[in-house]
């Protein structure tokens, strides 16, 4: 069997936890290849919401095998917190399904008070990060001084390193932004308790991945993030630091390309952005809210990690060609239809126009990007309450040409849309 891959198609929250958890249902392994805690991944089954941010979506299936690879940043008190939520509930979070490679990194205080420092001096200029450390932990990696989870294997290096680690940090805290120091001696305390406790979890994730490949069992990657947030391919320097397109997910499981089988985009029926950075079909007033909700429903617009309202507009369809493009999607998934049942009319983006000219491809340079104004079609819309539909044939018949634009703009199949957050509000193709 194959790795498949499901990747972010727009800018994160496309709704991949909800995915990932209905095909972890034919997955024996899911494995996270990139970004952190930044993530929120919302999964509701039957009336139980779970948010995750760094375990696996499969977990929520009884069977599967979860991974958290070797592109991922590790903070280990979100990880223990989330541990402890969900054995809980009743879910099985023991070492023998969930598992943690020993070369992912580890997040401390240190990359989160620098995270935070760096955000606050930037001003006006800031991303909007999520404040979880993501940046400064993928920086130490890069820069080849970052705590791999491994240490836990080793108490005594991990403490040496721990301090090392937070005395250099506390120079630049101190000395650049005028923070307060961290304590060192406190967090080596911290991390050592951390270490017991996550050491059985411990294991070659590469080795692992390859063992079910070769044994015919179906690998399931989870992204997390989107293509426009990815650190070469997005919106720059308005971005994570880290890939969360199809190349991240062979770097960060340490899988070879010849593993791999369908590559799955998801994308949402219309466009949605957390923090700072273009968005060139960004919605205001009114049609905002239409689109965002107002927070009293468990799926509207506001982000899982932060809480912050999402900034929300069209559908983009030559952002979408462009995932397409970097992704080498096999098929598209569509969710949150429904959320566009009841208006009337539906611009979708289908090209750019810059200084007069009309463009079908989406620019590199977030300068060129920032003077786009979308060039829209409109679509017709539907009145009808979708979210118990579950047949393509069921769908009124202007959702179903909304459908059929996305995949002929995008020359991609659409096998799945999803009318709601539940585990079965899912038409599939097929059906
Ligand atoms: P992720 O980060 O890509 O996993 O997405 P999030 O979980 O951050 O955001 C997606 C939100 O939409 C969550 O609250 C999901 O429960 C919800 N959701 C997913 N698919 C659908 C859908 O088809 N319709 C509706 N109404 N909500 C959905
Ligand atoms: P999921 O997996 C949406 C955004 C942040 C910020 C930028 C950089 O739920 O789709 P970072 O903390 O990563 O340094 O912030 O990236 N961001 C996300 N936006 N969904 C996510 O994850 C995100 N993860 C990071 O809002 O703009
Ligand atoms: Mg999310």
């Amino acid at each position: 069997m194959a790795l498949d891959m499901i990747i972010g198609a727009q800018w994160g929250d496309e709704g991949k936890g909800s995915i990932t958890d209905m095909l972890a249902a034919q997955a024996d392994i899911v494995a996270r290849y990139g970004g952190g805690d930044n993530a929120g991944h919302t999964i509701t089954v039957g009336g139980e919401i779970y948010k995750l941010h760094l375990i696996p979506s499969g977990i929520i299936q009884p069977n599967t095998v979860c991974l958290i690879g070797n592109g991922v940043v590790i903070n280990p008190a979100t990880l223990l917190r989330e541990m402890k939520a969900l054995a809980e509930r009743g879910l099985d979070v023991g070492a023998h399904r969930f598992k943690i490679s020993r070369n992912a990194h580890l997040i401390t205080p240190g990359h989160i008070a620098l995270d935070k420092a760096k955000e606050a001096s930037r001003g006006e200029d800031a991303i909007g990060t999520t404040l979880r450390g993501i940046g400064p932990a993928y920086t130490d990696k890069t820069s080849r001084t970052g705590l791999r989870a491994e240490l836990f294997d080793a108490p005594e290096e991990l403490a040496d390193k721990i301090h090392e680690h937070i005395h250099a940090k506390n120079e630049i805290l101190t000395k650049i932004y005028g923070a307060e120091p961290l304590d060192a001696t406190a967090v080596a305390a911290q991390f050592a308790d951390y270490g017991q406790r996550l050491q059985p979890h411990l294991v070659d994730g590469s080795l692992l991945l390859d063992a079910a490949l070769r044994d015919d069992r179906t690998v399931l990657a989870e992204g997390a993030q989107g293509t426009f947030l990815d650190l070469d391919h997005g919106t720059y320097p308005f971005v994570t630091s880290s890939p969360p397109t199809a190349g991240g997910v062979l770097l960060g499981l340490g899988v070879g390309p010849n593993k791999v089988g369908r590559v799955i985009g998801v994308a949402k029926a219309f466009s949605s952005r957390v923090g700072s950075g273009p968005f060139p079909c960004e919605l205001e007033g009114e049609a905002a809210v239409r689109l965002r909700g107002t927070g009293d429903k468990p799926w509207d617009e506001f982000g899982t990690t932060t809480g912050r309202p999402r900034r929300v507009g069209w559908l983009d369809l030559v952002m979408l060609r462009h995932a397409v493009r970097i992704n080498g999607f096999t098929e598209l998934v569509i969710t949150k239809l429904d959320i566009l049942s009841g208006i009337a009319k539906l611009p979708v983006c289908v090209a750019y126009d810059w200084q007069g000219k009309r463009s079908e491809h989406y620019p590199t340079d977030i300068r060129v990007l920032a003077q786009c104004k979308p060039i829209y079609e409109v679509l017709d819309g539907w009145d009808e309450d979708i979210m118990g539909v579950r047949k393509l044939d069921d769908l009124p018949a202007n959702a179903r040409r909304y459908v059929a634009f996305i995949s002929a703009q995008t020359d991609t199949a659409v096998t799945h849309i999803s009318v709601g957050p539940g585990r079965e509000q899912m038409i599939t193709r097929s059906q």
